[in-house]
């Protein structure tokens, strides 16, 4: 199965995410996640990305698309990933079909996350993330075993740069303006899952994994 996760900036994709992939078996390709990696490991990709993520706007579509093309060649892509935060714009969302369209696949569902302006805010502004495996925890809502210590690794967490209250304003704004586009682009052909994410963490993991083996038996 081929799974593409949506919404806002702080909606739980990864989060989400990272449990989908473990009780589907599939593996978890996230795109912001693959930048921050170029940018530890200061390679020119992470630098050109930073510049981008700095800002709060969107990287050029081509290299993030030849970035995701690169990781879905791995074996481990072979028959299905979870994409977590690609595509994002409709250059991005046509492009995944052609390349998928190349191996005789197709995206399978899309899942929105749907979260309010003010909750994504609020979800944001009490993040931290290891850096190690990149688990997200929130400092009321999931907080970690022991404070900035990662549960399941014992990595350091942080808190993204990209978290602070401008970046986080202009991240909705592009989100609206070039992302909501492609819930339609999902919904005309009758792949679009819609996911109240308003929930807590494992009310919202429950309903995406209903719905999408509901499309898995299909
Ligand atoms: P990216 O890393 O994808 O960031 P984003 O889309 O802004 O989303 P986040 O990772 O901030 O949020 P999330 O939805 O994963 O939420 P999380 O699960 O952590 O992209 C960053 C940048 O990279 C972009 O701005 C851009 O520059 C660049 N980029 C990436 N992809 C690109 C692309 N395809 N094209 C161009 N540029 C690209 O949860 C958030 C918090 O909420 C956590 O603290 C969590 O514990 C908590 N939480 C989660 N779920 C719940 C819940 N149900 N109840 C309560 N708390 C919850
Ligand atoms: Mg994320």
């Amino acid at each position: 199965m081929y799974v593409v996760m949506l919404g806002g900036p702080g909606a739980g994709k990864g989060t989400q995410s990272a449990i989908v992939s473990q009780e589907m078996n599939l593996p978890h390709v996230a795109s912001g996640d693959l930048f921050r990696q170029a940018l530890e490991q200061q390679t020119e990709l992470g630098l050109l990305a930073k510049s981008y993520m700095d800002k709060g706007e969107l990287g050029p579509d081509e290299i993030v698309t030849k970035m995701i093309l690169e990781r879905i060649d791995s074996p481990d892509c072979a028959s299905g990933c979870l994409f977590d935060g690609f595509p994002r714009t409709l250059v991005q969302a046509e492009a995944l079909d052609g390349i998928l369209a190349e191996r005789g696949e197709a995206v399978d569902a899309a899942v929105y996350i749907k979260v309010s302006e003010a909750e994504l805010v609020k979800r944001l502004s009490g993040r931290w993330i290891c850096r190690q495996c990149q688990t997200p925890y929130h400092v009321a809502t999931s907080p970690p075993a022991m404070v900035g210590k990662c549960d399941k690794c014992g990595g350091q967490l942080y808190q993204r740069s990209d978290d602070n209250e401008e970046t986080v304003r202009k991240r909705l704004k592009v989100f609206f303006s070039q992302t909501v586009p492609i819930l339609d682009y999902y919904r005309k052909q009758g792949k679009l899952l819609d996911v109240s994410g308003n929930l807590g963490i494992a009310e919202v993991s429950k309903e995406i994994l209903c719905a999408l083996r509901g499309r898995e038996a299909q």
